[in-house]
């Protein structure tokens, strides 16, 4: 598995942000395979976001990952070539987000230059290989590997 999945969350395209995000991801060397600007809506996001469904924050991340379009990505490391030595397309885009917490988030990363606080921190990532691979299928189940 040499894929991941991200979200320009609703606040990134809002402020114009998809384009720099993007930018710092073809910049680490990685590639886009799939793009698409998408209304996402509580059924998806239930799915997506099965982990935290019970969470007192979710209303108020349902509410925001809903309330206007976001830019869905599924991005590749065209090098990877699968050595338990080289770093996972995952974690290479988690290390470019930064801090769930924007006010917590390192300096160079998207969320520590970009966002300002909770929960508007502009990006998603898959945080595994298996959470990637049942990301991907569930937005683009047609995509071919
Ligand atoms: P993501 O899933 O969006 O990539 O973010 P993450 O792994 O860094 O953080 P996670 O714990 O999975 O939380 C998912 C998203 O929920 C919002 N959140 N709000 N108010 C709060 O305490 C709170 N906690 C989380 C954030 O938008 C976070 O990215
Ligand atoms: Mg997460």
């Amino acid at each position: 598995m040499n894929r991941t999945f991200v979200i320009c969350k609703p606040d990134a395209v809002e402020r114009g942000l998809v384009g720099e995000i993007i930018r710092r991801i073809e910049s680490e060397g990685l590639r886009l395979v799939a793009v698409e600007l998408r209304q996402l809506d509580d059924v998806i996001l239930a799915q997506h976001y099965e982990e935290h469904v019970a969470k007192p924050f979710y209303p108020e991340l349902v509410s925001f990952m809903s309330r206007s379009p976001a830019v869905l990505l599924v991005v590749e490391d065209l090098d990877f070539k699968g050595s338990s030595s080289e770093r996972e397309v995952f974690s290479i885009v988690r290390s470019m987000m930064g801090h769930t917490d924007p006010e917590q988030a390192d300096e160079g990363t998207i969320r520590g230059d970009l966002a300002f606080a909770m929960p508007e921190n502009l990006v998603h990532g898959s945080d595994s290989i298996e959470s990637a691979d049942r990301e991907i299928r569930l937005f683009f189940p047609d995509l071919l590997s």
